[in-house]
């Protein structure tokens, strides 16, 4: 029951913002109630009674002036975002960025492209017409058999060698490829005691250390022809170290610090700002690992994202032909970020409340 209502005041709480903050809307109506010509307001104020009535009638006026004000700040904000993310292109001229990019003569790679989001991403990519060059050590699952567009490479990309000479090998056969998904991860949960060093070094080759191979085998010809886009899987978890997950933690903030040190290189030092960069945040996603804590998870509000949104939210960005930052659930916004600049008993409640979460669910 609680659940429905949220889903509903959430619902209304998105279509309500989307009209109120629309800045074409509020001014409409401003200019409507306040220059607009005489019949047409005339024809308001007999409709809605509150609009008779002139102290109501002042406090409408004042929401909407607030209301216009925050949404052109939105929108600003939008902008500012986009532009710093793009080497200062505006998004309006996505359409001469996106003419460069024609989906049937793309390539492009995908880490762990054999199972999960990896999976979604791929068929996704096909769907578009994109060549899409599979990377993984499991063999490619039934559901990509078939499609002449999809070229598996078996590859071990925890070894730097098996990376370059499969580069070598796709981009004499395939061409040179445009996009970059670095979607290749591993998680498990344990306490810092209880990790193997095993594992350790594992997860560390898995999700982070591959993400310098592939960059190193792909980005020279990227740069060379000033066109590209390199897509960082990373995590809300970039943001927050919580228990139980010090070594996943830990991978998610390396590789964003790794993706923000490569979006600046681009910009200053290689001077390829055509190469877009985007890193994308998942929060909880229904994968079997996150099937334990579900329960957990739902009592405590939070929203519980499918692996399909996240493959959704990726193939946007390729088709967006824009470099960006994106948190999942949207509905999240940046507010992930922010934690890192909030008061630090703001950040260690956050932090308690998914570590209590992963503990009950672990009894
Ligand atoms: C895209 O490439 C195909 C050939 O693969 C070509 O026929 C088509 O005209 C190209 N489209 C554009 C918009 O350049
Ligand atoms: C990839 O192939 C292109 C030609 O299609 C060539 O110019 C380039 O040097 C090759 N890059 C690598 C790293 O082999
Ligand atoms: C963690 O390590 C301790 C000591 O080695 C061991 O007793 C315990 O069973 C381990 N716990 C788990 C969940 O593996």
């Amino acid at each position: 029951m609680s659940v429905a209502l949220q889903r509903i005041s959430q619902l209304l709480t998105v279509s309500i913002g989307n009209v109120a903050l629309n800045p074409l809307v509020t001014a409409g109506l401003l200019w409507v109630l306040t220059k607009g010509p005489p019949e047409l307001r005339g024809q308001l104020t007999s409709r809605v009674a509150a609009l008779r009535d002139p102290h109501s009638y002042a406090q409408i006026l004042k929401a909407l002036k607030w209301c216009l004000a925050l949404g052109v700040t939105s929108v600003l904000n939008k902008q500012l975002n986009h532009v710093a993310l793009n080497a200062g292109r505006f998004s309006t001229t996505w359409k001469s960025e996106k003419a460069r990019w024609n989906w049937s003569q793309e390539v492009a790679v995908i880490t762990g492209g054999c199972s999960g989001i990896g999976e979604l991403v791929v068929k996704r990519l096909v769907d578009k017409g994109i060549t899409v060059a599979v990377l993984d050590i499991q063999k490619l699952p039934p559901s990509l058999h078939g499609s002449g567009s999809i070229k598996f490479f078996a590859c071990d990309i925890t070894d730097p060698s098996a990376i370059y000479s499969t580069a070598e090998k796709i981009n004499s056969t395939l061409g040179p490829p445009t996009i970059l998904i670095n979607n290749a991860g591993i998680l498990a949960t344990h306490t810092i005691l209880n990790t193997s060093d095993e594992f350790l070094r594992r997860i560390f080759d898995v999700n982070v250390l591959s993400n310098w191979y592939t960059i190193k085998a792909f980005l020279p010809n990227m740069v060379k022809a000033n066109k590209g886009h390199i897509i960082t899987i990373a995590s809300t978890a970039s943001y927050a170290g919580v228990a139980g997950l010090a070594d996943y933690g830990a991978t998610k903030a390396a590789i964003l610090s790794f993706h923000e040190s490569l979006s600046q290189e681009l910009k200053h030092h290689y001077a390829a700002p055509n190469v877009l960069t985007t890193s994308i945040h998942p929060g909880w996603v229904r994968t079997p690992l996150l099937a334990p804590m579900e329960q957990e998870l739902k009592q405590r509000g939070a929203a519980i994202i499918e692996p399909k949104d996240v493959a959704d939210a990726v193939v946007a960005s390729v088709e967006r032909c824009a470099g960006g930052h994106v948190f999942l659930p949207a509905s999240l916004g940046g507010t992930t970020a922010l934690l890192r600049g909030l008061p630090s008993w703001v950040q260690e409640l956050v932090r308690d409340g998914v570590t209590k979460t992963i503990y009950k669910s672990a009894k």
